[in-house]
């Protein structure tokens, strides 16, 4: 009798084992990929890089990338506001089973709207010839931008950024590549390895989409073997204004982290 309750009792519990596994996979599905990896790139403002700092936190012994807050286009007492195309970077993290990541850390560093990186490894290329137009590109450094921002998620595994399209800039003159406009984001949560990745723009509002477009297509990182074709597809985001009103851009990229 006993061995009849107990293969009853497995069998209950196979079943739904199984149901659950089903209904994980089909909601992973639903909820994307998960997100592809990025290098680091040689800018992220380590501890006791040499940089130009701007720290908005009054304690400047916090490190350089946990300073700022998440709008980059003004420096706190400073008048002027950042140029380029504004844009709001929004999105969700999610685990592997698309559930909020809850209080996660997401930090992002950019270029400048010329492509300049506030870092003194920025230092080769400062001026270069536009590979469409011949016409000089300077890269410049901008003093109402702040080229590095923190965000941490919310109850429902939300952030966003205030920011601007970062220009592009050369990564090899001798083989004419050129690095995409990209945001580089670093993603830490509690329980899950540290994701560290590359946003990519487009939409037709974004100044010169053709353009980056075919650079998006020709990036060795964004086209990089290691992703998946779905990977890829999910870290180039789809902007467009806000409205007539508000030229800001807008876009949603979410991001998908595994444990
Ligand atoms: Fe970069």
């Amino acid at each position: 009798m006993s061995k009849i309750v107990n293969r009853r009792t497995f069998f209950r519990f196979g079943a739904g084992a199984l149901g659950t596994l089903v209904a994980s996979q089909s909601l992973a599905q639903a909820c994307g990929v998960d997100t592809g990896g990025q290098p680091l790139g040689p800018f992220f403002p380590r501890p006791g890089t040499p940089i130009d700092p701007i720290h908005e936190d009054p304690d400047t012994s916090t490190p350089i990338y946990l300073a700022n807050d998440n709008d980059l286009t003004f420096v706190r007492g400073r008048l002027g506001t950042a140029l380029g195309q504004w844009v709001e970077v929004k999105g969700q993290v999610t685990d592997g089973d698309c559930k909020p990541v809850v209080g996660a850390t997401i930090i992002i560093w950019q270029a400048s709207a010329s492509g300049r990186y506030n870092h003194k490894g920025d230092a080769a290329n400062e001026d270069f010839e536009h590979p469409v137009t011949g016409d000089i590109v300077q890269r410049t450094h901008d003093k109402n931008f702040q080229y590095w921002g923190q965000a941490t998620t919310n109850a429902q595994g939300e952030y966003v950024f205030k920011t601007i399209v970062p220009g592009f800039y050369p990564a090899d003159l001798s083989t004419a590549w050129y690095r995409p406009p990209h945001i580089h984001f670093l993603i830490s949560a509690t329980g899950f390895p540290q994701l560290v990745t590359q946003m990519y723009f487009r939409g037709k509002d974004i100044a010169n989409n053709d353009f980056i477009q075919d650079l998006n297509g020709k990036d060795l990182i964004l086209q990089s073997e290691e992703l998946t074709p779905l990977q890829r597809e999910s870290l180039v985001v789809d902007f467009k204004t806000k409205s007539l009103l508000d030229k800001t851009l807008e876009g949603t990229f979410n991001i998908q982290i595994k444990k």
